[in-house]
């Protein structure tokens, strides 16, 4: 097996033994030699070879060379911008037979709900409330078998040497995945005008206010999905609510779920002028380095979230002094573990509206089409408000989907702020491609290095760039190792190569997750 290819399946290990643990089908798969040497309870480990047809011929020495230069784990996930470390949790009977427990004791277990942050728009009808979130069942798990299940999303590393408090985290969030989804269940909420903190413990609200009304009970009017997922808006009473076109205040609601402690959510009534800012979170709003495979397990897993720099103090000048501005925080994130994403954010950063990645998206390919079917949902809904989008280079959807938006929304992007991930972080080296940006104003994006670049802008008027920050931008592939950046702007050939390159790394995340 070329070094090569190696070096990518090694990648895709961790995401084949996971899902070989949860299938015990996965023993009549035809087994090939494991990469790695699983723990001794996961003795399942298969993988399929992947296809190789042609992605090595096409590109010859230039992907060793680029390959070579991003270090030996090769993240198949990068190019998506998607952490593979995130890829085809258990969803359905997956996790029940991970954990070996039988439906008797499933039944008898309580039922909890991810209650997941909404955001309403006005209409001729009133306020239309998006509800979304996940119902599960927390299974009784083993701290010995809760380890065995964290280490197989480490990379070179085992839990036991962890710090007792990352050891903690670890199996929290692995406890978070190992969860059983309940399909075809109702769920009902109670809404409640919201105090400043709100109920979930978040800081702020984005300039939001506490109504003087909106109590009532909501029944979800269609059962969970077969995955635990409800998601979907409501039309809602307004009992006292600010109509949405007599106030620009973004109103500010608790929603209870009936049967579930822990299913207690802040939503956000957002009217239909004015500013909102859709944010991505890793490693812009906090360290994450997803571009670093070990780094960014262990900064997501096991290490508690660290704010990026001072960004927290960009958000707060924005939710001082920018009137009514919605926050909204969209990570592709799966949804079993953005509790720890939420609560970071509301204990750092202004309140508002959430969107993670819903479980019927799990797979690798709607993974990657999952940040513009989120974006587009949240522009549709408030057609006439104005967005800022924040995000960081090392996401390749991202790099796609923000100028997108400026096309197909016309009139409602006002400004897109990229973190230059690679100008303060020489541990990304990974490629990233600016062609999208090529037909947008250049008065309406910035690239950035560090937060304080973002202060001063009155972004309310339109001043999204910061003159003082050299802007010296090629629309093609940038980062690339060994010159190839010069050389593409000049010959076409190596971006041919370039794109066939991370078209292939992602053919060959899907290729292995058809095959797994
Ligand atoms: C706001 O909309 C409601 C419902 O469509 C309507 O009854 C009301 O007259 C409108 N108010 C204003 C100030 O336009
Ligand atoms: C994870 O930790 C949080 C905060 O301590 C706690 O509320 C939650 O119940 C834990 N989750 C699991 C699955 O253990
Ligand atoms: C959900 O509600 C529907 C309609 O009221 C009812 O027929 C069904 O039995 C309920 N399902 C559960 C699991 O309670
Ligand atoms: C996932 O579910 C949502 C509704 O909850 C639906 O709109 C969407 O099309 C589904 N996506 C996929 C890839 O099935
Ligand atoms: C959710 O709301 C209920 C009812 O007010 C409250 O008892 C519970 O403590 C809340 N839970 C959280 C996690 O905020
Ligand atoms: C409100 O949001 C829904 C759901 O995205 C959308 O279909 C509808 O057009 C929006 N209504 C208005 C008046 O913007
Ligand atoms: C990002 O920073 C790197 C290193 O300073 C630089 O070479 C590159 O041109 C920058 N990219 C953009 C789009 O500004
Ligand atoms: C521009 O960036 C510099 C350097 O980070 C910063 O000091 C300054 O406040 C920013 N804003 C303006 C409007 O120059
Ligand atoms: C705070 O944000 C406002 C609105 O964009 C801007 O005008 C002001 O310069 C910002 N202040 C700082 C210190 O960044
Ligand atoms: C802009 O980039 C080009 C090519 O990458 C380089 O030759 C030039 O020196 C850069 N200019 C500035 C002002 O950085």
């Amino acid at each position: 097996m070329s070094p090569v290819i190696s070096a990518i399946l090694f990648t895709l290990v961790p995401l084949a033994t996971a899902y070989a643990v949860l299938d015990q089908r996965a023993a009549a798969v035809v087994p090939e030699q494991p990469l790695i040497t699983p723990s001794p309870t996961l003795q399942h480990a298969v993988t399929k070879t992947v296809r190789r047809r042609g992605i090595l011929d096409d590109v010859k020495g230039d992907v060793k060379g680029i390959l070579s230069d991003l270090g030996s784990a090769i993240p198949s996930y990068v190019a998506s911008g998607v952490p593979n470390f995130f890829q085809d949790f258990p969803v359905g009977q997956d996790a029940q037979k991970s954990l070996g427990i039988d439906d008797d004791q499933v039944d008898a277990l309580p039922t909890s709900v991810l209650n997941i942050p909404g955001y309403g728009n006005w209409t001729d009808r009133g306020w239309n409330l998006r509800f979304h979130g996940n119902v599960y069942k927390q299974p009784p798990t083993s701290q010995e078998k809760l380890d065995d299940l964290a280490n197989i999303f480490l990379i070179d590393t085992d839990i036991k040497d962890l710090a007792p408090d990352q050891q903690a985290q670890a199996r929290n969030l692995t406890a978070s995945i190992f969860v059983l989804q309940q399909d075809n269940e109702n769920v009902t909420f109670n809404l409640r005008p919201a105090p400043t903190a709100g109920a979930s413990g978040e800081q702020g609200g984005g300039g939001a206010v506490t109504p003087n009304g909106g109590n009532q009970q909501i029944r979800f009017p269609y059962p969970t999905t077969s995955q635990g997922d409800f998601d979907a808006f409501v039309q809602i009473e307004s009992n006292g609510l600010a109509d949405g076109n007599s106030t620009s205040d973004i109103q500010r609601l608790n929603v209870y779920t009936e049967g579930s402690n822990i299913g207690n959510a802040t939503a956000y009534l957002v009217p239909p002028n004015g500013f909102s800012i859709i944010s991505d979170i890793d490693d812009i709003l906090r360290i994450t380095k997803i571009y670093q495979p070990k780094e960014g397990l262990l900064n997501s897993f096991a290490r508690p979230f660290v704010a990026w720099k001072n960004m927290p103090e960009i958000y707060a000048n924005w939710s001082r002094s920018i009137p009514d501005f919605h926050f909204h925080y969209l990570t592709t994130t799966p949804e079993q573990i953005t509790r720890n994403y939420m609560d970071f954010i509301y204990k750092t950063y202004p309140g508002g509206s959430f969107d993670t990645r819903p479980l019927n998206f799990s797979d690798v390919s709607a993974t990657l089409s999952i940040r513009k079917f989120l974006l587009d949902k949240v522009f549709e809904t408030f057609p006439k408000r104005k967005f800022i989008l924040m995000a960081d280079t090392s996401n390749s959807d991202v790099m796609k989907d923000y100028p997108q938006l400026a096309k197909d929304f016309p009139g409602q992007v006002q400004c897109i702020f990229l973190r230059n991930t690679s100008a303060t972080d020489d541990g990304d080296r990974f490629p990233y491609d600016t062609s999208g940006f090529q037909d947008l104003d250049k008065n309406t994006y910035m690239f950035f290095k560090v937060p304080d670049d973002l202060k001063g802008l009155d972004i309310q008027n339109g001043q999204c760039v910061n003159t003082t920050i050299t802007q010296n931008l090629t629309f093609s592939w940038q980062g690339l190792p060994f010159g190839l950046s010069k050389k593409s702007a000049a010959a076409p050939r190596y971006t041919a190569a370039t794109s066939s390159w991370v078209g292939m790394v992602v053919a060959m995340g899907l290729a292995a997750a058809t095959f797994l």
